[in-house]
């Protein structure tokens, strides 16, 4: 059924890759962290509508522009531009996308090179491999050189590959064996002692918190993070799917499995807070705030593994590789981004692309190793506050303001002829002419004026 260009084989190849996308160390690390420092279940409840009510519809504009578009993000943007100017304001979102997911890889790369480590650490222990077992848990620079490297060259050998047997195939592998761990470890935390009072912080909310700015504005962030938006991810995507389908159906499965995943991810990691500190682990500072985010992935959750005795070393195992295989899912829809842009604009092959994108960002992590107190955070910083929040409102202005509404309709009316009656339709123009761009500004402003 593949095109020359590529397509996703089956919607369900479709959805296993776009979900597998959004669905990376942002819910599993990222969203279960940020709700336990803001407030517990009312960050939960605003996540819910802000992920529905604002990044959904970004996620669907990205989406329509891609199919419609048949191209990498540069032409797809290009194809709904009519002046020159436009034109020009569409190579800058695309490019600009493309570059922050280039960027966002190399950060990407360095945390998910550290989840590998923890994920051996467990086997050389098993292995009574002493030396190896330290240095896979001590950080270093030779550590994490050789990981990250390590994490990219798998990245690198899934794209080389293709749409349909690299992404489509590797993400119907892997978001099984993710979802299988999550629930695995799920029930295994959940008959330990402490649980049911990290599952009533997770799940009863303090309704006084919830207009608070600070936690609205987080809520979206991580909403956008977690869908992708912003990165021209979803645009390239997008130009995979077929126009058999009916593409607001299976941007709105995606959201669901992302939010939902984020959710149960929240099930595991906050009751396991709370075992671990029953079990005498600090996740708490004296002034009641939760130790730092990489505190509690590195040092809470393994102190819990380790108080398990020799089950923890299997549970230590399984958690990491589940944390490497979200981020595995999302690395390849990062790295898909440069190389298809460079395989369609410049002629190279997949293979020629891959390994040179590849190389670039292998360089590009590297120069953050070197120089990790001042790039690490910076890079972090620019491509996630500023690059995904700018870039997705420049994505929902061009669809709102520039894209004809009657060619717009018959884009998305192809694969779903209905859509035209449907509420979606009635609602969502208007969400991205107007709410979506307004509440991204907020967002972005929020960030600059530091609020
Ligand atoms: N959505 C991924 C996560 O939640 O970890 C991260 C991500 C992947 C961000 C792809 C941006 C992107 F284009």
């Amino acid at each position: 059924m593949s095109s020359v260009r590529g397509e996703f084989s089956s919607r369900i190849g479709f959805i296993m890759a776009a979900a597998g996308s959004a669905v990376g160390l942002g819910n599993i690390w990222g969203f279960p962290t940020q709700t336990a420092s803001n407030g517990g279940a009312a960050f939960v409840l605003a996540y819910l509508v802000l992920a529905f009510c604002l990044a959904y519809p970004a996620l669907m504009a990205e989406l329509i522009v891609g199919r419609h578009g048949q191209a990498n993000a540069v032409k797809s943007l290009q194809k709904i531009s009519k002046t020159k100017a436009q034109k020009a304001g569409a190579f800058a979102v695309g490019f600009g996308g493309i570059i922050c997911a280039g960027l966002i890889l190399s950060f990407y790369s360095i945390v998910a090179g550290w989840m590998m480590t923890a994920t051996l650490e467990p086997v050389a222990q098993v292995a009574s491999q002493d030396t190896v077992a330290n240095w896979l848990s001590t950080q270093s620079l030779s550590r994490d050189l050789v990981f990250t490297a390590a994490f990219i060259l798998l990245t690198v050998a899934i794209i080389s590959r293709g749409i349909e047997n690299g992404i489509e195939k590797w993400s119907k592998r892997l978001m099984p064996a993710l979802l299988t761990i999550l629930f695995a470890l799920i029930v295994y935390v959940f008959m330990q002692e402490g649980a049911m009072k990290g599952l009533k912080a997770y799940l009863v909310p303090d309704f006084s918190l919830i207009l608070e700015p600070k936690l609205l504005i987080s809520a979206l962030g991580q909403a956008f993070f977690s869908l992708s938006l912003g990165t021209s991810v979803m645009i390239i995507y997008g130009s995979y799917i077929s126009k058999k389908e009916n593409i607001v159906a299976l941007g709105t499965y995606v959201t669901l499995i992302d939010v939902f995943i984020a959710f149960v991810a929240g099930l595991l990691i906050i009751p396991a807070m709370y075992v671990a500190q029953e079990l005498g682990v600090q996740i708490f500072s004296e002034t009641g705030q939760l130790l730092s985010e990489d505190t509690l992935v590195f040092t809470v959750l393994p102190a819990l593994f380790d108080s398990m005795g020799d089950i923890g070393l299997f549970i230590g195992f399984a958690f990491f590789a589940l944390m490497t295989i979200a981020a595995l899912t999302s690395s390849i829809s990062l790295l898909e981004a440069p190389v298809s842009y460079v395989v369609e604009q410049f002629g190279l092959t997949r293979m020629q692309a891959t390994f040179g994108m590849g190389a670039i960002i292998t360089l590009v992590s590297f120069t953050i190793l070197f120089n990790f107190s001042s790039l690490f955070g910076f890079v972090i910083a620019l491509t996630t506050q500023y690059g995904q929040p700018l870039l997705g409102l420049m994505c929902c202005l061009f669809v709102g303001w520039l894209w004809n509404r009657t060619s717009l309709l018959k884009e998305i009316e192809q694969g779903s002829p209905e859509i035209g009656a449907t509420f979606f339709w009635k609602i969502w123009p208007w969400y991205i002419k107007f709410v979506c761009p307004i509440a991204i500004s907020l967002v972005f402003l929020s960030k600059i004026i530091d609020w």
